[in-house]
């Protein structure tokens, strides 16, 4: 054996007995459930296979078993799969748009014509979002006709498409609370319109407009109170309701059908 070997050998040695300590560390267990196979003794046995996708935060969002007509992409269409992808990329786009925008009415139009001329990539994300924000309305529409079609809101999915509802009026509420920031000619008098519309609800109309304007007339409080709406506050809803609609669609027993 040459001495390089030798070297290699001892070496990789120690570095297993350090790795072996770190494994046997309090830190290390605390980090990596039972059933990871990071954690010291994994041995291949059904019980620690079973650990490794009930205490894995990715494997475990899935089903033991699924329906073998709810894998084919020609049953759902994946449209449920496409809102919520979209509305992953609004948010990482979004993200995107925050950097280089004011919620002021005297600087958020000059933002918004800046990020199209001087950020870069900045008119194509803000194009993605404004496009992504359209096709998610068409695609949760569709995912509903989907679902209606199939008859999916029959028992014991009537909560979920309770839910589902919901998540539709959420959805068309983040694309009118959107519509706004800009601030050019289009977005203030589609708001003035919106508004006004508002206003005749029956008890509550007048209260209602003066809440989402901020004031007699659209401003900058309007402007201040819709970007928050439109950045946390209808996003941050529409996260739990997602939670509890993905949560029942497993709890009803998976997708339907079929049919
Ligand atoms: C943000 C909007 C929404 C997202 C992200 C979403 C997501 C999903 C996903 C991923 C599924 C499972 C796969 C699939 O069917 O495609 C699903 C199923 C379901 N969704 Fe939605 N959904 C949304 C809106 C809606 C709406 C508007 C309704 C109805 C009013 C609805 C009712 C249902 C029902 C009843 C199921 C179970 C379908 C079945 O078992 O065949 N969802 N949703």
């Amino acid at each position: 054996m040459s001495v390089l070997t030798k070297i290699i050998g001892l070496m990789g040695a120690k570095l297993g007995a350090q790795y072996e300590a770190v494994q046997g560390s309090q830190a290390w267990s605390s980090i990596f459930r039972p059933g990871s196979v990071f954690r010291k003794g994994y041995t291949d046995s059904p019980r620690n296979r079973s650990y490794v996708i009930m205490n894995s935060v990715l494997y475990h969002l899935h089903p033991v078993k699924v329906k073998r007509h709810a894998v084919k992409v020609s049953y759902t269409l994946c449209l449920g799969g496409l809102s919520f992808f979209l509305f992953i990329l609004l948010t990482l786009t979004g993200i995107f748009l925050m950097f280089f925008y004011t919620p002021d009415a005297t600087v958020a139009w000059d933002n918004t014509a800046g990020l199209m001329d001087e950020v870069s990539l900045g008119r194509m994300l803000r194009n993605v979002h404004r496009w992504g924000a359209h096709l998610m309305v068409i695609s949760v529409f569709l995912h509903m006709a989907r679902v209606f079609y199939h008859g999916a809101y029959k028992a014991p999915r009537e909560f979920n498409w309770v839910i589902g509802v919901i998540l539709l009026t959420l959805t068309l509420l983040l694309s009118f609370t959107g519509y706004l920031l800009p601030w050019d000619q289009v977005a203030i008098w589609a708001v003035t319109v919106g508004t006004n519309m508002m206003g005749f609800t029956p008890v509550i109309g007048d209260q209602f407009k003066s809440v989402l304007l901020g004031g007699p007339v659209i401003g900058s409080a309007t402007l201040l109170r819709w970007y928050v709406l439109h950045v946390l506050f209808v996003p941050f809803v529409t996260v739990i309701f997602m939670a509890i609609h993905f949560w029942r669609v497993r709890k009803d027993g998976g997708i339907s059908g079929p049919l």
